[in-house]
C-alpha cells in the first residue's frame, strides 16, 4: 500500500481523498511548521511515496535529496510555489504541483475586504468604537475613500489579478489598469482596460494598487522605497500575494512620511515575522497571511493537492504539475 506523508493537519476532505485511494496516510501529529531537519528525518524514516506539503514548508536540494528514490511527488497545498526549488526537484527526478483555481475567487474576496477596510477606515473605525470614544455622530468623523469609480491598478493579471480586476470593473465601476509581462488585448476589451507598459506607469496612475504577481527573483522588492514614491499620496496598497514583493522597511517610511494613504497586507516579507515599524501604524491593516483562509476554499485545497497525488501515484499526469 502507497504511503502519504502530510506535514500539517490539514482539512479532512483532503486526507480522506487520499485514503478512499487505497493509500496509508500519516500525518505530522503536531500542529506545528516542521523544520527542514524534521521533515528530512521523517522522509528518510518513512520512506513515503508522496508528501502533502504547505507553504511553509521549505523544500531545497537537501528535502529533495532525503525524498529521493521513494517520494514521487511533493503535491503543495498552495498556488503559490516559491518554497520550492523546482530545479532540485527536477535534479531529483521528483514532481511537484500546486492548487490553482480554486482559491481564486476567495483571495480576490479578501484583496476586495481589505481594500475595503482601508479606504473605509473600518479597523480604524472598529478600535474607536470599542475605545468608548463614539459619542454621537459628526460631520468630519472618521471620513475615508470611496472604491467606486476609482482607478484600480492591478500588478500581474493572472487567475486572481483578473478576479480582482473584474469585481472592480464591474461591482464598483472602476476603471482598470494593469500591467503584466503578457499584455491580454481580449481582457482590455472586455473590461475597459489600460494596459501599462511598466510598473512606473501603473503606480503613477492609480488610486489602488492591488498586487498579484507570484514571488521570482524579478519580482522581490518590485515596490522599493523609489516606486512606493512614484504613487500618488493619496493612493492605497494592497498585497495579497507575497510578502517580499513589497520592500517592507521603505513601506514604514513611506506611511510614516504619507507618502501614501494607506496600505493593506495580508503577507509579510519574513513571516511570520512582521517588520515592528509596522505595527503601531494607524494607517496599515494586516491580516495573517489567510486570504484563502475559508472553510471551503481550504477543504477545495486540501481535496486538489491529494487529487495530484492519486494522480502521479496511479502513474497519470497531476492535473497541476508545476514546471
Ligand atoms: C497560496 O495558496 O499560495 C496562498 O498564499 C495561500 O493562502
Amino acid at each position: 500500500m502507497a504511503k502519504i506523508f502530510v506535514t500539517r493537519k490539514i482539512p479532512e476532505r483532503g486526507i480522506e481523498k487520499l485514503k478512499s485511494a487505497g493509500f496509508e496516510v500519516e500525518v505530522n501529529p503536531e500542529d506545528k511548521v516542521l523544520s527542514k531537519d524534521e521533515l528530512m528525518a521523517w522522509l528518510k524514516k518513512g520512506s513515503y511515496d508522496a508528501v502533502l506539503t504547505l507553504l511553509t514548508d521549505k523544500l531545497d536540494a537537501d528535502v529533495f535529496e532525503a525524498a529521493k528514490g521513494s517520494v514521487k511527488i511533493f503535491a503543495n497545498m498552495a498556488v503559490g510555489f516559491d518554497n520550492v526549488d523546482l530545479a532540485a526537484a527536477k535534479k531529483a527526478g521528483i514532481m511537484v504541483s500546486n492548487t490553482p483555481g480554486v482559491l481564486t475567487d476567495t483571495v480576490a474576496e479578501h484583496t476586495f475586504a481589505l481594500m475595503l477596510a482601508i479606504a473605509h477606515r473600518v479597523a480604524e473605525a472598529d478600535r474607536f468604537t470599542k475605545a468608548g470614544k463614539y459619542h454621537g455622530w459628526e460631520p468630519m468623523m472618521l471620513l475615508g475613500t470611496d472604491l467606486s469609480y476609482k482607478t484600480v491598478g492591478i500588478l500581474g493579471l493572472g487567475r486572481i489579478g483578473s478576479r480582482v480586476a473584474y469585481h472592480a470593473a464591474k461591482g464598483f465601476n472602476a476603471k482598470v489598469i494593469y500591467y503584466d509581462v503578457k499584455r491580454n488585448e481580449e481582457f482590455e476589451k472586455e473590461f475597459g482596460a489600460m494596459f501599462c507598459e511598466t510598473p512606473e506607469l501603473l503606480l503613477a496612475q492609480s488610486d489602488f494598487v492591488s498586487i498579484h504577481v507570484p514571488l521570482l527573483p524579478t519580482t522581490r522588492h518590485l515596490i522599493d522605497a523609489n516606486r512606493l514614491k512614484m504613487m500618488k499620496p493619496s493612493a492605497y496598497l494592497i498585497n495579497t500575494s507575497r510578502g517580499p514583493i513589497v520592500d517592507e522597511k521603505a513601506l514604514v517610511e513611506a506611511l510614516k512620511n504619507n507618502v501614501i494613504k494607506g496600505v493593506a497586507i495580508d503577507v509579510f516579507e519574513n513571516e511570520p515575522a512582521i517588520e515592528p515599524g509596522l505595527i503601531g501604524l494607524e494607517n496599515i491593516i494586516l491580516t495573517p497571511h489567510i486570504a484563502s483562509a475559508t472553510e471551503e476554499t481550504r477543504s477545495k485545497m486540501a481535496e486538489l493537492a491529494a487529487e495530484n497525488i492519486i494522480a502521479a501515484l496511479f502513474n497519470q499526469a497531476p492535473p497541476n504539475l508545476v514546471k
